[in-house]
């Protein structure tokens, strides 16, 4: 998961389970804060939205991104288990929508402290990350019902969301990374952790009023539902 404030000075708040790497990045960048947090304990999110909002301060969150995911791959309908459903629904649709709702008076915040911004992620942005395999039109192979079905299920989510929080000028996407070189992409990924993460950098900062509630690729390009 990763709690990314683009605005006159850079800055991140990045959590997950195993901090590895981060420490030293950390170490590096005054503006990189790590916080430890397991989305599926929903019982700390007061908790863990208390300590983002002390370091981001009165300057409020104006991006959210919801990035952690988890998958249950090749999943046919004769193997597919109950467990693998409940966990893939659960970190990949109902945690972003919770952590949303949790970090929601730190990203109105934002908006307003950002009111002089265009709508967009210099004012205040949910990002889901999303993938492809969760869009219905696209769907031509069957299968991976866990995920397919939790990510569907987040997309629609995230449509939800842009109308309900229009009108406190927050925008909210959608976004497919790419096929990406992870753990979870695997290393037939044609696109590097780094190029995908330049591809969405880029475009989120071209994000406006046009792309609230949409479902987007790395390089800005529309996914069908
Ligand atoms: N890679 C791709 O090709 C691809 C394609 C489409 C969409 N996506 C989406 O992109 C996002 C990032 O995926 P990735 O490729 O970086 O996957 P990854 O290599 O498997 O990493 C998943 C990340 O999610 C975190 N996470 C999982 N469960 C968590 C939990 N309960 N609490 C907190 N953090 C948790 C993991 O933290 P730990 O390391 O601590 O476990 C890890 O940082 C996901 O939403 C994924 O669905 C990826």
């Amino acid at each position: 998961m990763l709690l990314h404030t683009v605005g006159r000075q850079l800055s991140a708040v990045v959590e997950l389970r195993a901090t590895m790497d981060l420490n030293k990045i950390a170490s590096c960048h005054k503006n990189v804060h790590i916080l430890k947090f397991d989305v599926k304990d929903f019982n700390t999110y007061g908790e863990f939205s208390k300590s983002v909002a002390d370091i981001v301060g009165e300057e409020g969150l104006n991006v959210l991104i919801n990035n952690a995911g988890v998958s249950s791959k090749f999943t046919r309908v004769n193997l597919v288990k109950y467990e693998q459903m409940m966990e893939n629904f659960t970190v990949n649709t109902v945690a972003p929508l919770m952590l949303t709702k949790a970090l929601l008076p730190l990203l109105k915040q934002a908006a307003q402290k950002n009111s002089a911004e265009t709508f967009g992620v210099k004012k205040a942005a949910v990002i889901n990350m999303s993938s492809v395999l969760g869009s219905i039109a696209d769907n031509r192979q069957g299968g991976f019902y866990p995920y397919r079905s939790s990510k569907a299920a987040l997309n629609a989510i995230t449509r939800s969301l842009c109308f309900d929080l229009a009108a406190d000028n927050i925008l909210v996407v959608s976004m497919h990374p790419g096929w990406v070189k992870t753990d979870m992409g695997g290393t037939n990924a044609p696109l590097t952790v780094e190029q995908s993460v330049g591809n969405i950098v880029e475009t989120l900062l071209k994000l406006d009023k046009s792309h609230n509630g949409c479902f987007i690729q790395y390089d800005g390009k529309q996914l069908p539902w």
